[in-house]
């Protein structure tokens, strides 16, 4: 049965099922079903106990800092949820992923920006030449990744407007964008606009890299996985508007992609190493073994898996439902044994994470 033949079947089949599918529509249900909207609320709705979820904050969180966040704030929070008689309820991988999108279309993700600069790049940068506010029936505002499809689509209009005034193309840089975003989505009108975010993986999309035309300048979808890794969605958006320039310059035409292409590109290129995180395994196994992993994880008799374990896809994601699921029985026989419980910083998390998928 081990056979290299189906060592590779199996490594391959498991391939497969990690692609990354994730909803914030989902999310956001989830926050109700599994109780946590017994201590947060979002849209003024929802307890007081725990911070306010649902406000459009840049809170400039990784995926792994806010598995992090979560981890140390566990115990108390089962404690509180014992105290008031709330079930903790199932939160399984995929609904996991369902929160951290949740999360990412709350701006958890993003860094922090300003309303009054932004206020002054829009005019400055020249957007308020075509586009008069409110913008309120922005796709963009509400959903990053539509606001990467109108940079990229939309860039040569901008292009051939500044050649026609004689004035230069104005570059945006990644915190331009956010305080320009900050501005636009506190504006009445679409402030009260529901938040989304939604990301399907399915294969490499080797095909769309090509047909779009990526391809001709950018190696291949790795290479591009691996230069964007940690990187938002609107540091991205940036870039794609920054193109405008080096496509001319390239002499590449300016055809816009076909709907729904951005989404699968990004999830191609982007996703995995975003929830992932950009840790050093080697960091990570000294993490794994000061917070004392190694004491259960590493003696079969105490009926914790062995960890790294082959062919398991680590992320932020996966850290909260393992947190979820199996936290409750890994707190009670800490407490058996004496140990404290482990916290975390975003760093020790994220290089965890690395640790975990290194085997
Ligand atoms: C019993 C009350 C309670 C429940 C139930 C609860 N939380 Fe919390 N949560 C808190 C408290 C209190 C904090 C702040 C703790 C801290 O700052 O250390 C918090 C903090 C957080 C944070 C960090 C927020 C930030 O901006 O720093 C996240 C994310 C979070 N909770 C997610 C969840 C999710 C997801 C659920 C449901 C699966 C949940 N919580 C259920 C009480 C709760
Ligand atoms: C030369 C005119 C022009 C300028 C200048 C311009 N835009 Fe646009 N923009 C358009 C047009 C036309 C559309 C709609 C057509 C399309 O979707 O490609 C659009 C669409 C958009 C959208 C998508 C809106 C949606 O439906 O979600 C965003 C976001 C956007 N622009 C942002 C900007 C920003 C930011 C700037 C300044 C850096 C800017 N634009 C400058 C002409 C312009
Ligand atoms: C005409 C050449 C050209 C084409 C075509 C092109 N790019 Fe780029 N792209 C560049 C250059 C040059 C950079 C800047 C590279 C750098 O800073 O290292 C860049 C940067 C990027 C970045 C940011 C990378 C980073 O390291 O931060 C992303 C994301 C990106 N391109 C995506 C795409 C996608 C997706 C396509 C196809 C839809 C595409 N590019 C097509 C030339 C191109
Ligand atoms: C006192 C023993 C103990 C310690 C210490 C411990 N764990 Fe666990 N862990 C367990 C047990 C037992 C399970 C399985 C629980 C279950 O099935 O409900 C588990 C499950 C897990 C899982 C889920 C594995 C899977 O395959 O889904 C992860 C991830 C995990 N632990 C990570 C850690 C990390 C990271 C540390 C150190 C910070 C740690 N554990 C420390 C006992 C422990």
């Amino acid at each position: 049965m081990n056979s290299p033949l189906f060592l590779l079947l199996v490594s391959a089949l498991t391939a497969q099922a990690s692609g990354f599918i994730a909803d914030s529509a989902r999310g956001e249900r989830l926050f109700e079903t599994l109780a946590c909207i017994q201590c947060h609320s979002i849209n003024g709705k929802g307890g007081t106990i725990g911070p306010d979820l649902g406000v459009l904050i840049d809170r400039g969180f990784t995926p792994a800092s806010l598995a992090a966040t979560m981890w140390n704030h566990a115990p108390g929070m089962w404690a509180a949820m014992r105290g008031r008689q709330i079930a903790v309820g199932d939160l399984d991988q995929q609904a996991a992923q369902d929160l951290m999108a949740f999360f990412y279309a709350a701006r958890f993700f993003e860094k922090p920006g300003d309303a009054g600069r932004g206020k002054r790049a829009f005019q400055s940068d020249g957007c308020s030449g075509c586009h008069s506010l409110p913008v309120s029936q922005w796709q963009g505002l509400t959903d990053p990744i539509d606001l990467i499809d109108a940079m990229w689509n939309h860039r040569s209009q901008m292009l051939a407007a500044t050649a026609s005034k004689g004035v230069k193309f104005p570059l945006l840089s990644a915190q331009d964008l956010t305080d320009m975003l900050v501005y636009l989505r506190n504006l009445p009108g679409t402030r009260e606009q529901p938040a989304i975010f939604r990301i399907e993986t399915a294969d490499s999309n080797e095909t769309v890299f090509q047909s779009a035309g990526c391809a001709k300048c950018h190696q291949t979808v790795a290479a591009l996985a691996l230069s964007v890794q940690g990187k938002t969605l609107t540091e991205i958006a940036a870039e794609m508007w920054n193109h405008a320039p080096r496509m001319a310059a390239a002499g590449a035409p300016a055809v816009p992609l076909a709907p729904g292409q951005m989404r699968d590109l990004l999830s191609a290129f982007w996703t995995a190493k975003f929830f992932e995180g950009a840790g050093r395994p080697a960091s990570g196994s000294r993490v794994f073994a000061s917070k004392k992993c190694t004491f259960c994880h590493n003696d079969a008799s105490s009926g914790a898996p062995r960890l790294p374990a082959q062919g398991r896809d680590f992320s932020g994601a996966t850290m909260v439902s393992a947190l979820w699921r199996h936290g409750p029985s890994m707190l009670d026989q800490m407490k058996t044994k004496g140990l404290a419980w482990p916290r975390f910083d975003g760093a020790q998390m994220a290089d965890l994470i690395a640790y975990l998928n290194s085997k």
